[in-house]
């Protein structure tokens, strides 16, 4: 397969095994090439890219224009604090007027669920979902499941626990369509409060107890506590929380075997991870911050491809 079936990357839901494959290979050629002394390939030269943020983000905007620079793309940034949307100006305006600039590729974190989805019925440009409200954020889906494939060759039949709060996090159901398509079996853990009620339909069990969570899994990926987002309480609070579901040192020690340990960052160090954890040889926290410019490249290359 050389080509992907979709024409933007709006959602996992949307993928087949084979764009996770295509995606992962070209992802592997690119982590080579942005390991060389000369990072920077000439792949998307003369198109240009709109990075849209109506939501904060680190890690994701900055993964995001790496990879547009090290392929040689044009790139402009915008981000709600600094724009025209706050004195009222549509999504669909906003973004007509950024296209009459003639711009490429859109890559959009919004805090609505839907609103890639919405975009791409309503513009010409390729549209990246770097994350929409609770719902999917499926680069990053795409750069944990790749980094479980580096750490152990194969995804299939990897046990991954996904800890914390599930309901919120777009993380959790981008990985969950994604582990599943490639053959993992996953699971959650957290306070039935923050597991939404269709997860039966995901197919995904629920294990309550950390230390069971734990003992089950090759992989444990633990998402931050999503407060923004949270509109009523739905734990007492943070130390409580911590002290039912956050994993240290001591926690992993008394497991039969060694895990590994995940987070998409940011971290609430304290909270869901210790220090000593986020910090340790279980971790791969970090080779998850480095894939993620390589599939980055890869999704963003394969898009352009499709540019007529
Ligand atoms: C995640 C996000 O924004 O959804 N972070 C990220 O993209 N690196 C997770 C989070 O905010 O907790």
């Amino acid at each position: 397969m050389k080509d992907l079936s979709v024409n933007n990357l709006l959602g996992i839901k949307y993928l087949k095994k084979n764009d996770i494959e295509l995606i992962f290979k070209t992802a592997e050629n690119f982590k080579n090439i942005i390991n060389q002394p000369i990072k920077k390939v000439p792949s998307l030269r003369d198109i240009t890219i709109a990075n849209l943020f109506f939501e904060n983000s680190t890690r994701t905007k900055l993964s995001f224009e790496l990879a547009q620079k090290r392929l040689s793309a044009d790139v402009i940034n915008f981000s709600t604090s600094f724009s025209s949307v706050k004195k009222g100006e549509t999504l669909l305006d906003t973004v007509n007027n950024i296209l009459a600039m003639k711009v490429d590729i859109i890559v959009m974190r919004h805090p609505n669920p839907g609103a890639s989805i919405f975009l791409s019925r309503n513009i010409d440009a390729k549209i990246i979902n770097a994350g929409d409200g609770t719902h999917e954020h499926p680069t990053q889906a795409l750069l944990d499941a790749f980094s479980i494939k580096e750490k152990y060759g194969q995804i299939k039949d990897k046990k991954i626990v996904i800890v914390g709060d599930i309901l919120h996090s777009r993380v959790a159901l981008s990985n969950i369509y994604c582990l599943k398509m490639l053959g993992a079996k996953v699971k959650v853990c957290g306070p039935s409060s923050l597991i939404p009620k269709h997860i039966d339909d995901l197919d995904v069990e629920h294990i309550s107890n950390i230390e069971d969570a734990l003992q089950w899994c090759d992989v444990a990926n633990v998402l931050r506590i999503q407060l923004e987002r949270q509109d009523v309480n739905y734990f007492p609070s943070l130390r409580e929380y911590s002290m039912v579901y956050g994993i240290n040192n001591e926690l992993l020690s008394r497991l039969n075997k060694k895990i590994t340990i995940m987070h998409p960052g940011p971290i609430n160090r304290g909270v869901e991870l210790s220090s000593d954890v986020a910090d340790s040889n279980h971790s791969i926290i970090l080779d998850q911050v480095e894939n993620g410019v390589a599939i980055r490249m890869a999704v963003l290359y394969l898009l352009a491809g499709k540019i007529k």
